[in-house]
């Protein structure tokens, strides 16, 4: 009888040298570091370049990598109009699919030549998500496309772009930039989750890494994935009073649907990005401090704790739990918070394809069949 890993669960697929997910532990390192070290002590940027050269960089190699990245911001006529003809009701997912496979039909090489190949399209990439993702959060207000500018880091150059420099923007709200840059941070990289290995997947066939990318939002997409922060903050919304969160987890749970924000493939006793986000995510409900935030840190009181007392494995929160309410708190429109998760992601999704790229084997399992035994057309 041959033994079936449904989902590929508990499946080995190959070594890496980018992360550790260690779910005894609960602890999470990106290149031997614990992502709560790099969340507190570290800027976006120099995790990014972390992931992509192994080690953190000095200021002087720093000034440079930003300096690189700054220079890919700005995006062409044409990419935006690309953005800006797409229809405004559809997900924002699929505009950053579609402005992605737009950008790769100027790369003249069509299969990948070599990783600095990849390295120089993950930076283009690290550069220009953002400014797509902002175009097209305006553009659904009915506002044109700001410039990035250059005298800002990647968070508050994001913020710039989504919502200018008024006293109302997050970005003069140091609290507002903080909880973000961390979300970034945390969100960059998770090992062989689905959208990693996909981008692996298409990799292994030696096709191109635009390619890669694009397959990578389209799993990112789901809300079993990164759609799940989209579908937490609709689900808080949808409770609306901290009174009802407890009987709604428990409606929930006895029609035995899943609750989105809880649970991991890998993690069974907490994920270990959560205590980061949780604590982000309350501070700058207290800095906000008004009716509206202190529901969401009641109810997510409430939730986290009825999951957990009222599961057998004691279900705790993810990543997306937090996250989802923080980036409302904000300002973020819902149907973008996986797009933020993207520009967080193309750093551990970059990374990934580099490394299957230079140690490559097509990823190509077994399946066993269970249709119809043999059988013939009729002579
Ligand atoms: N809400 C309710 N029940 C849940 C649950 C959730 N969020 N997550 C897991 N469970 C239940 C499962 O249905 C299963 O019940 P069963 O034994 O009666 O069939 C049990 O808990 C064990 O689940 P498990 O097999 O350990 O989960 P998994 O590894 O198959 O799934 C996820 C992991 C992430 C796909 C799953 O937890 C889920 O769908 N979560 C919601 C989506 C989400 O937040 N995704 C973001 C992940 S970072």
């Amino acid at each position: 009888m041959t033994e079936i890993h449904k989902g590929l669960a508990g499946v080995v697929a190959d070594y890496t040298a980018i992360s550790k997910v260690n779910p005894e532990t609960n602890s999470l390192l990106y290149r031997g570091y614990p992502v709560h070290e790099l969340a507190e002590n570290c800027s976006f940027e120099e995790v990014a370049y972390l992931l992509w050269k192994g080690e953190l960089p000095t200021a002087e190699e720093l000034a440079q990598f930003k300096q690189e990245c700054w220079n890919g911001r700005e995006l062409d006529q044409k990419t935006i109009d690309v953005v800006m003809n797409m229809p405004v009701d559809c997900h924002p997912m699929d505009v950053l699919r579609g402005a992605i496979a737009f950008l790769g039909t100027y790369d003249t090489e069509h299969f990948t030549p070599d990783s600095d190949h990849i390295r120089r399209i993950a930076r283009q990439l690290l550069s220009k998500i953002p400014t797509i993702v902002a175009l097209d959060i305006r553009r659904r207000r009915g506002e044109g496309y700001v410039s990035p500018r250059k005298d800002l880091g990647f968070t508050e150059n994001f913020l710039w772009m989504v919502f200018g420099d008024g006293p109302d923007s997050p970005l003069n709200r140091p609290g507002d930039v903080e909880c973000f840059e961390k979300s970034m941070i945390l969100y960059a990289e998770h090992s062989f989750n689905a959208s990693t290995f996909t981008a692996r997947v298409i990799t292994s066939s030696m096709s191109d890494t635009w390619s890669a990318i694009v397959g990578a939002i389209g799993a990112l997409k789901g809300p079993l994935h990164g759609g799940a922060n989209e579908a937490v903050m609709h689900n808080m919304l949808a409770i609306g009073d901290p009174d009802k969160a407890e009987q709604w987890c428990k409606d929930k749970l006895a029609r035995k649907e899943l609750v989105m924000g809880f649970g991991h493939r890998v993690y069974k006793k907490g994920d270990s990005r959560v205590p980061t986000m949780e604590a982000a995510f309350k501070k700058l409900a207290a800095e906000h401090s008004d009716e509206s935030t202190d529901t969401w840190v009641k109810m997510y009181d409430i939730m986290a704790e009825t999951m957990y007392e009222n599961t057998s494995i004691k279900i705790r929160p993810n990543l997306d739990f937090p996250a989802g309410p923080a980036y409302y708190i904000m300002g973020f429109d819902i149907p973008f918070f996986t797009p933020l998760f993207v520009m967080a992601r193309i750093t551990g999704w970059t990374a990934h394809i580099i490394e299957q790229f230079e140690n490559n084997s097509l990823i190509r399992p077994l399946s066993s069949y269970n249709g119809p035994a043999e059988r013939h057309l009729k002579a």
